[in-house]
């Protein structure tokens, strides 16, 4: 068990496209454990890779009340979405920060499991929510820049703040 050190915003690494895997192999299998640990260690409930400095196309989540229905998701690719949803998130790579995003209400994703075998899940609610999310950050793209200049600039303040207030 490992836990793994969070980038958190405005980290420029958290801006880094992410690349496909290869292969999935013991090195990503360890690595899916550990960002799983990380993760539930947290707590939170869901994380990419990218957030671990590692740019690969992973992301983990757990949605369940119990945290026990992880789910594991290599190189996820979204083929339909439908609906629009508007949902008050975080994010473990900006801490104290929640606000209001709109995505997609209801989306099917492909991707390989952790055995490298490929699945088809439907997703709605909070799980979609949390899978664009996690996938965004696979992109490069923090929740928080979907919004306006002036917002983004108080949660810099914000943020800021608070890191000395921890020191
Ligand atoms: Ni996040």
């Amino acid at each position: 068990m490992a836990i793994l050190k969070i980038l958190q915003y405005p980290d420029k690494r958290l801006h880094t496209v992410a690349t496909p895997v290869t292969e999935v192999n013991a090195q990503i299998c360890t690595l899916i454990q550990d960002m799983a640990d990380t993760m539930y260690a947290a707590p939170g409930i869901g994380l990419a890779a990218t957030q671990v400095d590692v740019h690969k196309r992973i992301i983990v989540l757990d949605v369940s009340e119990t945290q026990d229905q992880l789910y594991v998701f290599i190189n996820p690719k979204i083929v339909s979405r439908d609906g629009v949803h508007e949902f008050e998130e975080g994010c473990l790579s900006v801490p104290g920060i929640f606000g209001k995003v709109t995505r997609a209400e209801s989306i099917t994703v492909t991707a390989l499991n952790a055995q490298g075998e490929s699945f088809t899940l439907d997703a709605k609610g909070l799980l979609a929510v949390c899978i664009q999310h996690e996938m965004d950050h696979l992109e490069g793209k923090v929740f928080v820049e979907y919004w306006s200049q002036f917002k983004q600039s108080r949660v810099l303040a914000k943020l800021k703040k608070n890191q000395r207030n921890t020191m």
